[in-house]
């Protein structure tokens, strides 16, 4: 069963998966009437990388002051909201705890039903904020820090997990390329900085060529890893450049790859990595050669934000379904 959708509508989401607090308001058509992240970026870069009990404290701090700014920018008060939609998972369980329980309260608080979003179905769903770019049947190569996979979409909300990495995302080995070149946390822009003034003269290698669809960036890490102690006065640029060359060849071969293999009449590219200026600029080649159209979030929409939850949220309204909020770590594309 499906519900129409009120036109008027308004979704609270809210994001509390990783390191940053996000939250938005959101009509059913991707209108973001709101928005506000709250970033740990400072709080983790000392160590290079999200302490995730830290991440959870910083979340129990900035959530409520976070939801508050989102009401008041918009001019909102609690009764205006239609519902709320919370990341369920996957992600840190003390950081997806405190998101799933303030919602709770909230919607206790206030009388407003609360959903439990699957965060990737928001990465998903980011395609769609501010305008509506997603024609089916549709590819999707989703990039972020915890995951990196290809998925068809033969309608709205019709995952179907096509390829997934075998090991590290490459947002993950973004982070862990930019810590051994001695940049800062989150590795993704600084890396891309770099990458800019660079040549690709290192030959590293493309992992899992040989894999249908399947990822594997483990290996290219290590050798980044193993070239740098070998070499350690090549210029960094140089080996940025290198590494993003290599991470750009696999994506864009697995990307052409399941286009050929499933009918689709776009690409949709999302996740953190996807605010990657090269990786946007591949996307778009290959979109070109193979005669598709490309799907990209805006760039603030990219990586984490409450938004993206908000829209995915009200998907879970029109089809009724329930979903109490239970943090779940182990959610796939393919749950809802
Ligand atoms: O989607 P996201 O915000 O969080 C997860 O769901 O994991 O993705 C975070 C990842 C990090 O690995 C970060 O380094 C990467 O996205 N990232 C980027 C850029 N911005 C963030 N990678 C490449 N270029 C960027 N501009
Ligand atoms: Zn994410």
């Amino acid at each position: 069963m499906t519900t129409v959708l009120p036109a008027d509508g308004l979704m609270l989401g809210i994001e509390t998966s990783c390191d940053d607090t996000g939250v938005a308001v959101v009509r059913p058509d991707g209108e973001v009437v709101a928005a506000a992240v709250a970033s740990q970026v400072e709080l983790h870069d000392r160590y290079g990388g999200v302490y995730p009990e830290m991440a959870s404290r910083a979340h129990v701090d900035a959530i409520l002051p976070t939801v508050r700014k989102v009401l008041t920018d918009a001019d909102l008060r609690p009764a205006d909201l239609t519902a709320i939609g919370v990341t369920r998972g996957p992600g840190l369980i003390g950081s997806l705890v405190v998101g799933t329980n303030s919602a709770v309260g909230l919607g206790d608080g206030w009388g407003l039903p609360v959903y439990g979003v699957n965060h990737l179905r928001g990465h998903l769903r980011s395609a769609d904020l501010d305008e509506r770019r997603v024609t089916y049947p549709a590819m999707v190569l989703l990039v972020s820090g915890g995951h990196t996979l290809l998925a068809h979409l033969a309608g709205p909300g019709e995952v179907e997990l096509v390829g997934s990495t075998r090991d590290d995302s490459v947002g993950e080995a973004y982070d862990k390329v930019a810590r051994m070149l001695g940049l800062g946390y989150p590795g993704g822009p600084a890396i891309d900085r770099l990458a800019k003034d660079g040549a690709a003269d290192v030959p590293f290698p493309r992992p899992a060529m040989d894999l249908e669809l399947d990822f594997s960036f483990s290996g290219l890490k290590s050798a980044v890893s193993r070239f740098l102690a070998a070499n350690p006065d090549h210029p960094h640029e140089n080996v940025a450049a290198s590494f993003v060359a290599a991470c750009l060849d696999v994506l864009v071969a697995k990307c052409r790859r399941a286009l050929e293999r499933r009918p689709s009449r776009c690409l949709v590219v999302v996740g953190g990595v996807a605010a990657s200026p090269q990786v946007r600029e591949a996307a778009g080649a290959l979109c070109e050669e193979a005669g598709v159209s490309l799907c990209l979030p805006p760039l603030r929409w990219s990586t984490d934000n409450g938004a993206m939850i908000g829209l995915a949220a009200w998907d879970y309204l029109a089809r009724g379904l329930d979903a109490r909020p239970r943090p779940d770590t182990s959610l796939t594309i393919a749950d809802w």
